[in-house]
C-alpha cells in the first residue's frame, strides 16, 4: 500500500471532547474545553489531560492554584456549549452562565461540577509536567458521578446514552460515536490461541 509523508504535527483524531472546570482564587468556575485528555491510570484511578501552558489559559491557572479539577463530558446536543468554551477564554467572559450552565460544589475536592454535564469525574492534581507547549495534569480521580439516564442496571456507563463529542483534528470536526466493531478482550482470543498452539505454548 502507497504511503505518504505528512507534515510533522500531533495527529488527535480521534479523541473525546472533554470539558475541565476549576475554581479561580476568588471562588469563580472556570471551564475550558480540551480533546487533549487520556485515562493514564487504573490503581488509584487517574486521568491526564494537557493544557498549553504557553498562552496563560484562564483554567490552567485555576488548576494549579486550586490542586483540583473536574473533568466532565458533554454529549453531542451540547456540542455548541463545547465549542463556546473551547472558543472564549474566562478573562474576558463568564463563559459558563454564557453558555447557561450552572455549577455545584464537589464532594471530595475544591472544584466547580457543571451540573448539566452527565458524566463527570472529581479530581485531585496528584502530578504535572510540562512536555514542550503544554503542561500534562494528572488528577486522581476521587468521585464520578453520573446521571441515572446514562447507566445500565449495573452502574455502567452507557456509551450511546452518553452520546460522547468525538473530536476530529484533521476535519475540524466533531463526530459521534459509531457501531461496535467486536468485543474487547475476545475478538483476538481465537488468533492468541492459534498463535500460541503453533508457538508450543511459549
Ligand atoms: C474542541 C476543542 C479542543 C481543545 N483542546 C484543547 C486542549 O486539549 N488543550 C488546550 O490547551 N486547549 C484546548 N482547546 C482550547 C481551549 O479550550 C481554549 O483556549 C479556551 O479558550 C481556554 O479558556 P480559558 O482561558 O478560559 O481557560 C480546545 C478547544 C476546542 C474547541
Amino acid at each position: 500500500m502507497a504511503k505518504e509523508e505528512l507534515k510533522l504535527r500531533a495527529l488527535v483524531a480521534p479523541t473525546e471532547t472533554v470539558i475541565v472546570s476549576a475554581y479561580d482564587g476568588s471562588g469563580k468556575a472556570d471551564a475550558c474545553t480540551l480533546a487533549f485528555y487520556m485515562v493514564s491510570s487504573h490503581v488509584p484511578p487517574c486521568v491526564t489531560v494537557a493544557i498549553n501552558a504557553t498562552q496563560k489559559r484562564k483554567t490552567l491557572q485555576s488548576i494549579l492554584q486550586s490542586k483540583a479539577f473536574v473533568l466532565g463530558f458533554p454529549g453531542a446536543d451540547q456540542v455548541s456549549e463545547a465549542d463556546y468554551l473551547g472558543s472564549e477564554t474566562g478573562y474576558s467572559a463568564d463563559k459558563l452562565k454564557n453558555v447557561g450552565f450552572t455549577v455545584s460544589e464537589a464532594c471530595t475536592v475544591h472544584a466547580p461540577i457543571i451540573n448539566e454535564l452527565r458524566l463527570s469525574l472529581e479530581c485531585e492534581l496528584v502530578h504535572n509536567v510540562t512536555v514542550g507547549s503544554h503542561m500534562q495534569l494528572t488528577g486522581q480521580v476521587k468521585r464520578i458521578l453520573a446521571d441515572e439516564s446514562i447507566l445500565n442496571d449495573k452502574a455502567r456507563v452507557l456509551l450511546d446514552k452518553l452520546n460522547p463529542l468525538i473530536y476530529d483534528e484533521e476535519q475540524g470536526q466533531y463526530l459521534t460515536i459509531g457501531k461496535k466493531a467486536g468485543d474487547a478482550f475476545r475478538a483476538g482470543l481465537e488468533m492468541k490461541k492459534a498463535f500460541r498452539a503453533e508457538s508450543g505454548g511459549r
